[in-house]
């Protein structure tokens, strides 16, 4: 009988890329979105991808009542997956409650759904964010987490104590804190990717709609770092691997007697700087970028990167593509956007 696997948020960007190597690993996932940063033809795409179709319930993670329903319309559920949360750094400062509403205000609306219905394997989506700035670039999870920067960091900070917290005093689960580095890339069928709402925060979003003409040209946040070529570094993972990291931290849990509450880097363990990505950008799809160096982006970390032997040593996993790949990926997918758009 196939594993019910609850994905919420699992119409977005990574959210999609899981439900289809869930369902590539012969789970069956169950997708709560309320599309908020998601649209509704991604379904479609993992269809088409998969050969199946996800259940799909357009709820707020935030509305007990109805995410509840969709729990107890499955006899077993195996594992939940929890996404849903808004992402966006810089907005988080500007409208601080809508984020600590949401992001908390969800997993706590269904942990608690979870919990009460014995699910036992809860996988957490959390972020390098939480360590802050850091005095030495490779991080263990055994960094300390510092004061956030952003409340949007700070949510993510205050979410993996619910679930620590939680995991503690339960009968029944066990839970494992995902912390991504930079996820990039799109799926190598070109038909699922990262859909930024406007303005790309992000940068390897922004490089492609740049690419396309989309943006008139990328400015380079700061050159004047200390690291090689004075841009920041960071640990940019394909979006495939860290949705199969997904799939490896399940099989993890599962296979655990001890309920435990664990925490692991998800990142290739190698650091690539702005001006690298730029130049792999442009070698790997034969273009030239138009770009500019300008002033720091206040909150940047000058550099980071994960010490990633954990998710090898605890959960088999390790990263299959190469940063190039997850470029050459993001801009396939970002020309299919543009057929799309004119469409
Ligand atoms: C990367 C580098 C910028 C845009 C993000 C999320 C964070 C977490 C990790 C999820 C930085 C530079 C960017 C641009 C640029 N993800 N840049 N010009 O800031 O590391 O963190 O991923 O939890 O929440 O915010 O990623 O892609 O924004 O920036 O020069 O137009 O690219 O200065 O050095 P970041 P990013």
């Amino acid at each position: 009988m196939n594993k019910i696997v609850v994905v919420t948020g699992g119409a977005g960007y990574i959210g999609s890329h899981t439900v289809v190597a869930l369902s590539d690993a012969g789970y069956t996932p169950v997708i709560i979105d309320d599309f908020r940063n998601a649209q509704p033809w991604i379904i479609d795409r993992i269809e088409q991808i998969t050969g199946h179709r996800p259940a799909v319930f357009d709820i707020d993670c935030q509305d007990e009542v109805k995410v509840a329903k969709v729990f107890d319309q499955y006899e077993t559920i195996f594992g939940l997956i929890h996404f849903a949360a808004d992402k966006a750094v810089g907005e988080s400062v500007n409208n601080p409650l809508k984020y600590y509403q949401n992001n908390i205000g969800s997993l706590c609306t269904v942990l608690k759904v979870a919990e009460e219905r014995g699910v036992r394997n809860i996988v957490f989506s959390s972020s390098c964010t939480v360590y802050g700035a850091v005095s030495d670039p490779v991080v263990t999870e055994n960094h300390p987490v510092k004061a956030a920067m952003s409340p949007y960091g700070d949510t993510k900070i205050t979410c993996e104590k619910i679930v620590r917290f939680t995991q503690a005093v339960s009968d029944s689960m066990t839970a494992i804190l995902l912390r991504y580095f930079n996820p990039i890339g799109a799926h190598p069928t070109a038909l699922i990717g990262e859909l930024p709402q406007g303005i790309p925060n992000n940068l390897v979003p922004y490089i492609a709609q740049t690419a396309k003409g989309v943006r008139e040209k990328l400015t380079v946040f700061g050159n004047d770092y200390n690291t090689p070529d004075g841009t920041n570094i960071r640990d940019y993972i394909h979006v495939v691997d860290l949705a199969k990291a997904h799939v490896s931290a399940l099989a993890y849990l599962s296979s655990k007697e001890k309920q435990i509450c664990d925490i692991v880097n998800l990142g290739s363990g190698h650091g690539t700087s702005v001006l690298e990505i730029i130049e792999s950008f442009e070698k790997v799809n034969d273009l030239k970028l138009n770009y500019e160096i300008g002033p720091r982006r206040p909150g940047d970390v000058e550099q980071i990167y994960a010490d990633a032997s954990k998710a090898k040593n605890l959960l088999g996993w390790t990263c299959e593509y190469e940063v190039e790949d997850a470029l050459k990926h993001a801009w396939e997918w970002e020309k299919t956007i543009e057929k799309m758009e004119t469409k």
